[in-house]
């Protein structure tokens, strides 16, 4: 049997230019292809609205959750509430919650165990930095990423995403030789946290011309497309890559 195989749209804080509508009608007009899940992760006040939009087999996440159950915590949205609104994912950790709002890996792990509380599927991002690349075994911080952002987590649906730094919107991706050997080492890290049933995507400048070299890579087991999820047609052809 083929292995299970995940492609997450991360619409970051844009809306398609098509519209929303139109986007979902385009999703709901596919054939499914075997043992691939489709998530959807618009901004917070169209998580409901995408949730109705697509049909049962496509799902929907979130981008970020707050790291508490409720309070006086202005602006932030639980990941019970998210659940309430329709959302089954959430991505944490992305980069540009890192390096733009401050997150270490020790509030991306209390996010991740809030998730999973919520009955939510975590997808985990950890990633490397051009200067901590040039600096030699980027393998090893980004296990190191992993290791602490999963601190507490003992069970329950997981998926992780690398995603380089230095390869998020730049339309640079990483090559399929620096994706194995960051995903072997991911895989051999998730293995000795007991958790070797995650998902391990990869990210970054994903695109109709290098998903399919990036899809037959056997250590990937899907994407979390940034850029490129925002249009329909885009979208659909990177999905084209997981197809037979
Ligand atoms: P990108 O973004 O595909 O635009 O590089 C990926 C991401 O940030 O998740």
């Amino acid at each position: 049997m083929s292995k299970r195989k995940l492609l997450v749209a991360n619409w970051k804080m844009n809306l398609p230019p098509e519209g929303v509508e139109h986007y979902c009608a385009r999703l709901n007009d596919l054939e499914e292809i075997e043992r691939l899940a489709l998530v959807i992760a618009p901004p917070f006040p169209f998580i409901h609205e995408v949730r109705s939009s697509v049909r049962g087999s496509v799902a929907v996440g979130s981008q970020n959750c707050s790291d508490r159950d409720d309070g006086a915590f202005t602006g932030e949205v639980s990941a019970a509430m998210l659940r309430e609104a329709g959302a089954a994912w959430v991505i944490v950790g992305h980069s540009e919650r890192r390096s733009l709002h401050g997150e270490t890996n020790s509030l991306i792990a209390m996010k991740a165990r809030a998730a999973i509380s919520a009955e939510l599927t975590p997808v985990v991002c950890v990633g490397e930095s051009s200067e901590v690349r040039n600096a030699g075994h980027p393998e090893d911080f980004i296990c190191g990423q992993l290791r602490e952002s999963l601190k507490g987590f003992e069970a329950g649906s997981l998926v992780v995403a690398y995603e380089p730094v230095w390869a998020i919107g730049t339309g640079r991706h990483a090559t399929p030789e620096i994706v194995s050997a960051a995903h072997q080492a991911l895989r051999q890290q998730l293995t000795e946290l007991n958790l070797a049933d995650a998902l391990l995507l990869y990210g970054g400048s994903v695109s109709p011309e290098n998903s399919a070299e990036l899809a037959a890579i056997d250590a990937v087991d899907g994407f979390l497309v940034g850029g490129a999820s925002l249009d329909s047609s885009r979208f659909l052809s990177i999905r084209q890559a997981f197809a037979g």
